[in-house]
């Protein structure tokens, strides 16, 4: 992301941080999400990074619904992937996130494209009615919920039956700088995959370059 708009986007510790100071994941921020981090990998918008946002939305495309879906991303940070989608054909782009600071940041890109909504929410508290969505996707994102079950019940709630999630983090085949810092470890990922599982059929894990991808349906 270019060094003007780099400011606007910088996460306050309360973005990142639960009420007691842990996540879902058991990460504690200042340990293993360092923010200066965080805040750089949050919409750097260009290069690798948004090459991950086009893999991502990719992985997530519904095989048989065809065009014209209904894609809902949470935790939209500064738009980076709403961008993407927005190229794309789905016929409404929703998104939702805690941070009234990436709401106008990345509400402003989109202001004249009807197809997108981007509404302050969060994981657990999406807002949106039950089963509107063919995808919901979250890049980036999971480790900073403070109730991944929470979140994950919500998700399935928001979804069509036969809808598809997809949950990615910084990680992959080639992570890169940033990436391998807040890479999870493995037994995080295991719980990621777990909680999933109780939730949605099909759960997969995939490797992109720089991103682990978790999918599933929706039943
Ligand atoms: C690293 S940014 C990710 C941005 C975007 N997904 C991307 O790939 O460019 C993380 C975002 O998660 C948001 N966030 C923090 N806690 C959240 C929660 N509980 N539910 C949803 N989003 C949350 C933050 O406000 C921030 O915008």
């Amino acid at each position: 992301m270019a060094g003007a708009s780099h400011r606007q986007i910088f996460l306050s510790r309360s973005d990142v941080q639960s009420k007691n100071g842990e996540h879902a994941l058991g990460l504690r921020p200042a340990d293993h999400l360092p923010l200066r981090a965080a805040t750089r990998s949050c919409g750097t918008a260009g290069g690798p990074v948004h090459a991950a946002h086009q893999r991502a939305a990719r992985a997530g495309r519904p095989h048989r619904r065809g065009e014209g879906d209904h894609v809902l991303e949470v935790g939209y940070g500064p738009g980076g992937l709403v961008r993407v989608l927005a190229k794309g054909p789905s016929a409404r782009i929703c998104g939702v996130d805690p941070s009234p600071d990436m709401r106008d940041l990345a509400g402003r890109r989109h202001r004249a494209d009807r197809r997108v909504d981007l509404r302050i929410g969060a994981a657990d508290a999406i807002g949106f009615g039950d089963g509107v969505f063919d995808r919901v996707v979250s890049v980036n994102n999971v480790a900073l919920w403070p109730d991944l079950g929470a979140g994950l019940k919500e998700f399935r709630r928001v979804l069509r039956p036969g809808g598809r999630v997809v949950i990615a983090w910084h990680g992959g085949s080639a992570p890169g700088r940033i990436a391998r810092k807040l890479t999870l470890p493995e037994d995080k990922l295991a719980m990621i995959a777990a909680a999933l599982g109780e939730h949605f059929a099909d759960v997969t894990r995939h490797e992109l370059t720089t991103l682990t991808v978790f999918t599933g349906m929706s039943v």
